[in-house]
């Protein structure tokens, strides 16, 4: 049996699975190779999360070596890669502490937990509401889906979780509207990932960190697609001159291997206790060994005036195409809104002549390796150009 008749009969078919089975032994960064020995440019990593492309060699050794080493200790214990990444990941941001997950998802749900029991802790049990934005996307959990702006995904799984309440982005007057006294944070992504890479505007962002400021109400920045350099910077409130009371990231950070982290800052560093939060893989060596490989490299000085250089130059060649209306984003992380053509259309004739992509709503979305060369992306650009002729 092939390995698609093999999924399709063992696996659960809750994704949307394309007809490509990756082996991507003797790929490299943004090249990778089927198992019928077909090579592909990825412009996706994996929605994010190969930052570093498939097999980058120092991510590798560093994985293998504390393979080798301690593959996993329970969280009774320390190790050094736990300490040393977290030590350098406050260093990067300027966050106090953090609490190690392994998805987006379970990150924020971290956030959520944390927010709810500062103001628990501070103003007793009522004052748990968590305004997020609609469109917005937080994960797949009972309680990441019932924070995700997304009507027509609060569906079959009924009961949702309750106290949340939804926003229009960028829509000040419905912020001030819905923030009343039960309010204990606000949630956003700074772009919109799932929701279409849709950024939002500077005064919308100043708004929510007055109001939040104004009330004790924390500020929660979902930075799961866009932090770890996806952006260039290394988090995407760095554009709009922002940080929130706690950040959260998956994807990117552990450059293929499941990590979700939930950063504190000084405000929320003590709110969580002993007992009160856990994850028996959470902060898990192997895969932190591999995360501090990603920070070492997206940390290296000019690696974002790179990945700002290559955005721009996606950009250049594609913002000509009369089938291109626009392009939103920043750094890699990039929506191409398209004249005639579907972007699942787009996605799927790609994939048959060797590149990956992948879409968000309406639009083509590209979130290349961020380690990516120049003759990758020609040779993507290319492959592209000649689909949106
Ligand atoms: C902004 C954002 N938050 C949360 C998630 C959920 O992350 P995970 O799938 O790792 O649970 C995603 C995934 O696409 C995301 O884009």
């Amino acid at each position: 049996m092939s390995i698609i008749n093999k999924y399709d009969k063992y696996v659960t078919k809750s994704y949307g699975r394309l007809p490509l089975a990756l082996k991507s032994k003797g790929g490299h960064c943004a090249s990778v190779i089927s198992e019928d020995d077909k090579t592909y440019i990825d412009f996706g990593s994996g929605i994010g999360t190969n930052s570093l492309g498939f097999c980058d060699m120092d991510w590798v050794a560093a994985v293998c070596k504390q393979a080798q080493t301690l593959q996993h200790n329970s969280n009774y214990y320390y190790n050094k890669p736990g300490a040393d990444f977290a030590e350098k990941l406050c260093g990067i941001t300027g966050y106090a502490n953090m609490f190690f997950g392994n998805s987006g998802t379970e990150a924020n749900e971290c956030a959520i937990k944390t927010a709810r029991k500062y103001s628990f802790d501070k103003y007793g049990k009522d004052r748990h509401t968590i305004i997020t934005l609609l469109n917005s996307f937080h994960g797949r959990t009972l309680t990441a889906l019932s924070a995700t702006g997304q009507p027509e995904m609060h569906n079959y799984f009924f009961p949702f979780v309750e106290g949340f309440v939804h926003v229009e982005a960028n829509n000040i007057a419905d912020l001030k509207a819905k923030t009343d006294d039960s309010v204990c944070a606000v949630m956003f992504e700074y772009i919109q990932g799932e929701g279409g890479v849709i950024e939002l505007e500077q005064s919308f962002v100043d708004e929510i960190f007055k109001l939040c400021a104004e009330r004790d109400i924390l500020t929660i920045a979902d930075e799961v697609q866009t932090g770890a350099g996806r952006t260039g910077k290394f988090l995407a409130g760095e554009h709009y001159g922002k940080k929130a009371d706690l950040t959260t990231l998956a994807k990117g950070i552990g450059g293929g291997l499941p990590l979700g982290i939930c950063l504190a800052g000084e405000k929320c560093a003590g709110v969580l206790t002993a007992g009160t939060h856990g994850s028996t893989y959470g902060g898990n060596p192997v895969v932190l060994a591999g995360a501090l490989a990603v920070l070492d490299k997206v940390s290296a000085p000019g690696f974002f005036a790179e990945t700002v250089k290559k955005g721009e130059y996606i950009r250049e060649k594609l913002q000509g195409l009369d089938e291109v209306v626009s392009i939103s984003g920043k750094g890699l992380m990039l929506g191409i809104t398209l004249k005639n053509k579907k972007a699942v259309d787009v996605m799927k004739s790609s994939l048959e002549v060797g590149l990956l992509t992948l879409t968000a709503k309406e639009k083509l979305r590209l979130l290349p390796p961020l380690t990516i060369d120049y003759e990758s992306l020609d040779e993507g650009l290319e492959i592209l150009k000649k689909i949106l002729i």
